[in-house]
């Protein structure tokens, strides 16, 4: 009996040992570590002058379309072994990079000895599945729809206003179409200082202060915007969904 107990222990002890073992890299926080230093990171890059190296986004994209990987298949048997081969043994013949560009950057200095090849496999997994296509193509669109959008309907959608208010219908506060009809005076008083009871209907739920959130220029933009949606009859302009 005793021979089990301590058997089992033993067991228990040794699986905790080799779990401890086994490190957890974070592919984000290395390549942040490791290679921000001369590839920008952001998607889309910022753009500047003297660039060090082309942004991780543009080595990303161009080796996928050059490597044709398409797949989690070709990211374990190609795009992986690639970046952990090239970023110690880089050289222009192995560069994927256009001549311009490789004679302007120059070849990237071998990193032997800042990272090893575990690390670099998790800095590859993450480089495949952060710089995505079809993602960056998403964010483009839904960026230039907003961009898009009247400049007050982009404030009440990045200030959280949409959490309470809608534009037709009632939510935790009067729908914004409701609020113009009403023909509040101080709109812009209200947005600056919050309000509470004046509407019945809504049980005394407080609309917050936005004191100092919002730039005198934008608060007219968002009274304007509030006012206009009162003038318009059908069909309705504004794109907000309740
Ligand atoms: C000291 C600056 C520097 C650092 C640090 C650096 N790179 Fe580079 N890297 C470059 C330059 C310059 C190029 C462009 C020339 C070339 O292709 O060799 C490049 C190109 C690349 C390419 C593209 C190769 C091709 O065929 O198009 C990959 C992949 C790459 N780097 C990965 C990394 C990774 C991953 C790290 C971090 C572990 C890293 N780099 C760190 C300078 C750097
Ligand atoms: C946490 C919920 C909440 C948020 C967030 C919120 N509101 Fe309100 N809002 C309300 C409530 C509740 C009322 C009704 C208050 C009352 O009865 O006095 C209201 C009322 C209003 C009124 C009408 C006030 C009046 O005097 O008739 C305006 C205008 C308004 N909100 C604009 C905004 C704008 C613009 C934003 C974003 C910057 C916003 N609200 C964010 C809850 C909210």
């Amino acid at each position: 009996m005793h021979y089990m107990i301590s058997l089992f222990m033993i067991l228990l002890l040794l699986g905790c040992g080799s779990e401890a073992k086994k490190e957890e890299y974070n592919g984000r926080i290395l390549l942040e570590e490791k290679c921000a230093l001369c590839h920008n990171l952001k998607m889309p890059p910022d753009t500047y002058e003297n660039e060090k190296a082309p942004p991780m986004m543009a080595v990303v994209f161009h080796l996928k379309d050059f490597m044709k990987i398409n797949n989690n298949q070709d990211k374990t048997e190609k795009f992986i072994p690639f970046i952990q081969e090239y970023v110690i043994h880089p050289s222009k013949e192995k560069s994927y990079c256009d001549e311009e560009s490789l004679r302007s950057y120059g070849v990237m200095p071998s990193q032997k000895g800042n990272v090893t090849q575990e690390e670099l496999k998790a800095i590859a997994e993450y480089m495949y599945t952060f710089y995505d296509q079809q993602v960056y193509l998403q964010e483009m669109q839904a960026k230039a729809a907003f961009d898009a959008l009247p400049k007050g309907e982009q404030l009440v959608r990045k200030s959280g206003c949409l959490n309470c208010h809608a534009v037709e219908k009632d939510k935790v506060g009067p729908s914004f179409e409701n609020i113009a009809k009403s023909h509040t005076k101080n709109i812009i008083e209200v947005i600056q200082n919050g309000s509470q009871g004046k509407w019945k209907k809504f049980n005394n739920m407080m609309m917050p202060a936005f004191k100092d959130k919002f730039s005198k220029e934008e608060l007219n933009i968002l009274k304007e915007w509030i006012d206009d949606l009162g003038k318009i009859e059908s069909p309705k302009p504004w794109k907000v969904k309740s």
